[in-house]
């Protein structure tokens, strides 16, 4: 075998036209690829690896846990390390919601949460209410629900027969909002949106809202208004429609508190954690949700209908508690918030640049938009492909940044977003903005070349 890329090997690559570095080893916000290269992970993979690579306490947890009993169904016994991340998790989450589900990936999560909403409808006698109302952009995740209740267009087209249909709100997205965010009178940016929409479709028919609290990479870390979560809440009140606040990539701390919800003084009915909350030592996501809304079920039917083999995995909830754990001993979410301060600031300069748009987000959570004309916003024709040639070649430059497109008109758009480690010291941003400039100039000659 010459080269990490199809169909040299036996694996069955994400991308199935590129050679893949192959990645020896891992240290703090740092990976090392075989020929000794460098990379900065400022995305931490995919705003997964919130503690940094090879932390020896995770290594320790997971061998420790695989030690004493390495997988058990869940629906036979419960154990230690799901009873004390619940514990230890339900002291974080806002509100009444304190009882959670251990599942693995992101998008069984949301596929659970929407599932959970319906059944609860289910059974507390309004079987009529089955909608889902979903942001554009958005993205919730890969599996059928999850990807229906997602904007990612461009994911869809061959599944389309297979997905229901969501109605859509537009997100508060303030870079690409008439009102620049600016108006509190603007349906989209004030939440006022939700409401014409759940009185459209009539409101015994909606089951769920479901949205990022943050936008993760869909509007590249564009936060709401202060007032827009709470508008949302006293809507769903208003018209009984559970608000599912997506907390998988901005959520643990990501955005500086330990929830993006809190600090919109909102409580969502159900929660989907995931991502971080392991800081990627092993797949864990979950469903938080309150007693007023299990109890229906728990005095109705008795059991949610989402079973899955590996929910409530033994080692990844080990992994889990010493994640949380070493989140609140070393007061990681508070680092993120500091370092998150420093981050923005550095940041700050790329707008400079010329193809630059927009910086934004919150903590350690940043977008940086891309665009052709900075004076009108005007996307790069997709044609160019600018976020993918960024993407490589801040690779090229040891960089590792998460890449979107499409989010400016649905097919055209190109954005990439930070997320380091919350271990991130100041030099190391130095650093990340000095990688992300050779990238950009890189990035723009390549596209000035492939247009001439
Ligand atoms: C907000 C959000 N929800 C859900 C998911 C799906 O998570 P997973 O990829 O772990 O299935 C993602 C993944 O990027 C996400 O960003």
């Amino acid at each position: 075998m010459t080269a990490y890329r199809y169909p040299d090997s036996n694996v069955f690559y994400r991308k199935l036209g590129r050679s893949y570095p192959r990645i020896v080893r891992g240290e703090g916000c740092w990976l090392y690829d075989e020929q000794g290269k460098d990379y900065l992970d400022a995305v931490g993979g995919a705003y997964v690896a919130n503690l940094g690579h090879s932390n020896p306490e995770m290594a320790d947890a997971l061998a420790q846990q695989a030690r004493e009993f390495g997988y058990l169904s869940a629906t036979a016994f419960t154990h230690g390390p799901a009873e004390e991340l619940a514990h230890e998790l339900a002291g974080t989450l806002p509100g009444d919601l304190d009882k959670l589900y251990f599942l693995s990936s992101g998008s069984e999560a949301v596929e659970a949460a929407l599932k959970l909403a319906r059944q609860y409808w289910v059974e507390a006698g309004k079987p009529g209410k089955h909608r889902i109302i979903a942001l554009a952009p958005s993205y919730h995740g890969n599996t059928l629900l999850a990807l229906s209740a997602s904007a990612r267009e461009q994911y869809k087209v061959p599944f389309r027969e297979w997905l229901v249909d969501v109605t859509r709100i537009p997100a508060p997205y303030a870079y690409r909002c008439e009102c620049g965010g600016e108006s509190a009178a603007c349906p989209t940016c004030s939440g006022s949106a939700l409401e014409a929409a759940i009185r459209r479709a009539g409101a015994d028919t909606v089951a769920a809202f479901i949205a990022e609290p943050v936008g993760g990479s869909s509007t590249g870390a564009s936060t709401p208004r202060p007032e827009y979560f709470r508008a949302i809440r006293e809507i769903c009140d208003r018209y009984q429609v559970l608000f599912v606040a997506d907390e998988i990539l901005c959520g643990a701390g990501r955005t500086g508190t330990w929830w993006a919800i809190d600090q919109y003084g909102a409580v969502p009915d159900l929660m989907t954690l995931g991502k971080g909350i392991s800081g990627g030592y092993a797949p864990l996501s979950a469903v938080a949700a309150p007693r007023r809304i299990v109890d229906v079920i728990a005095q109705g039917s008795g059991s949610f209908l989402h079973a899955q083999t590996f929910s409530f995995h033994p080692v990844a909830c080990a992994a889990g508690l010493a994640a949380v754990r070493l989140l609140k001993r070393d007061r990681l979410v508070e680092r993120s918030a500091a370092l998150g301060r420093v981050l923005h600031e550095r940041l700050a300069g790329l707008a400079e640049l010329p193809h630059v748009g927009d910086v934004r987000g919150r903590g350690l959570l940043a977008g940086i938009e891309f665009v052709e004309d900075k004076g009108t916003r005007a996307p790069f024709p997709r044609a160019a492909r600018f976020a993918e040639a960024f993407t490589e070649a801040a690779q090229q430059a040891g960089l590792v940044v998460w890449p979107n497109v499409g989010h400016a008109d649905g097919v055209n758009g190109d954005l990439v977003v930070v997320a380091p480690p919350f271990i991130i010291k100041e030099r190391e941003i130095d650093q990340l903005v000095t990688r992300f400039r050779t990238a950009h100039a890189s990035a723009v000659s390549a596209i000035k070349a492939g247009a001439r």
